[in-house]
């Protein structure tokens, strides 16, 4: 029996350890204690507890309520709080996922504690430092025992660090378990008709990078690029609340004129949110998750940066990096507007099948430590 704590933090996190809680509990033969522990890195209802209600994830055995601050003072603030848990529980694995600083401020706790600990998401590089969430994945994959990768990409990369082969093991996307399990039940949402949307006639929108949203000129740039794209189809934009503080701290999106063309909502939760963008005739974001969900469901996505860690989305999926230069998105959005996508091929990665969760328990159990 091995116990585990498996560890959120932030929005991005929560459609990752669902398949894993909910695949620990299943399994049910005494293979597996879980315990989930919450940072609190995200706290909104609509940034947390929404997510916790639609993916079925039970309610945290720990919380501990960090909040926001500064890359350092949230990271010192999590090791500090996580610290004694583990020291507490002595779990046989802690489980981390993705690249928040949540993710980060855990691994380190567990390296300096001598606990294992297991990344899933592992080995996705940007090659732009200039990103929290590359030194994120940087340094997390440096001092994790089990490195558990979406895509070979990311095991080339990892070997490329010099890395051993025996910590690396492929499992595929289990962001991709969730949204294969929530599909049916996201049919239920009625986001579409409270929008007064109709299935692949509008574009949906999200923007949350500091390098996009913190600096005026470029979110300027980018809603320019919108509000002509709104031009020909409806743009529902739901707003992150670093973006919603700084449309406002920078008088961007004031008059009614914008509102009607650019339409902002409240973040959704997963279901919701889910119902609207795989309706969607074109999805515009900066997310890493939306890169992988939109290939998976064959939805033409443009990706709002000059790089990706996820380039498997690019080769073999629906999407294209297009920047933040205003003329580039628009011709873009425009050109896939006007593409017939009845006829083009949808392309999954290896081993986006739904099934990732049962392979990253398999890895648990035979990277186990030996009982001593
Ligand atoms: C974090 C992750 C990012 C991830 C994103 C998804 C890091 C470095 N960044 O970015 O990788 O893609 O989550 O959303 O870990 N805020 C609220 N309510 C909340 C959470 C945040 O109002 O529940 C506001 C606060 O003003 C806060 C700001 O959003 O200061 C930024 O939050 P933070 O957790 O620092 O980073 P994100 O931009 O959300």
């Amino acid at each position: 029996m091995l116990k585990v704590l498996n560890v959120v933090g932030a929005r991005p996190n929560f459609m990752k350890i669902a398949p894993i809680s909910h695949a620990m509990l299943r399994r049910g033969r005494g293979e597996f204690t879980p315990m989930l522990v919450h940072t609190g890195q995200h706290y909104d209802p609509r940034m947390s507890d929404a997510f916790f209600h639609d993916l079925g994830l039970p309610e945290p055995d720990v919380h501990l309520g960090i909040g926001s601050g500064t890359h350092a003072a949230q990271t010192a603030a999590v090791m500090q709080l996580f610290e004694p848990v583990v020291i507490a529980e002595r779990p046989d694995w802690v489980v981390v996922v993705g690249d928040v600083n949540s993710t980060l401020a855990c691994a380190l706790v567990c390296a300096k504690l001598g606990v294992r600990v297991a990344h899933v998401e592992a080995g996705l590089r940007s090659r732009d430092r200039t990103m929290p969430e590359e030194i994120n994945r940087l340094l997390t994959d440096q001092i994790a025992d089990l490195l558990l990768t979406p895509s070979t990409d990311a095991d080339a990369n990892l070997r490329a660090e010099n890395i051993s082969a025996e910590r690396i093991r492929f499992v595929g996307n289990v962001m991709i378990d969730s949204l294969y399990a929530q599909l049916p039940r996201a049919q239920d949402s009625q986001v579409r008709e409270q929008l007064s949307v109709h299935e692949k006639e509008y574009a949906v929108v999200t923007l949350h990078r500091p390098s996009n949203v913190d600096d005026r000129e470029s979110l300027s740039r980018i809603l320019r690029a919108l509000k002509l794209i709104g031009e020909r189809l409806p743009v529902i934009f739901p707003v992150h609340p670093r973006t919603r503080r700084n449309l406002a701290e920078f008088g961007l999106m004031n008059s009614g004129e914008d509102q009607e063309v650019i339409r902002l909502i409240e973040p959704l939760g997963y279901h919701d949110f889910l119902r609207l963008y795989s309706g969607a005739r074109l999805v515009l974001t900066d997310s890493g998750g939306l890169q992988e969900e939109t290939t998976a469901l064959g939805i033409p996505c443009l990706t709002l940066r000059e790089n990706t860690e996820r380039p498997i989305t690019v080769e073999l999926g629906t999407n294209q990096l297009v920047g933040t230069n205003t003329e580039r998105i628009t011709s873009a959005a425009f050109a896939a507007l006007d593409a017939n996508h009845a006829h083009q091929e949808k392309r999954i990665p290896p081993l986006w099948d739904g099934r990732a969760a049962d392979r990253i328990l398999d890895a648990l159990l035979e990277f186990a430590p030996v009982a001593t």
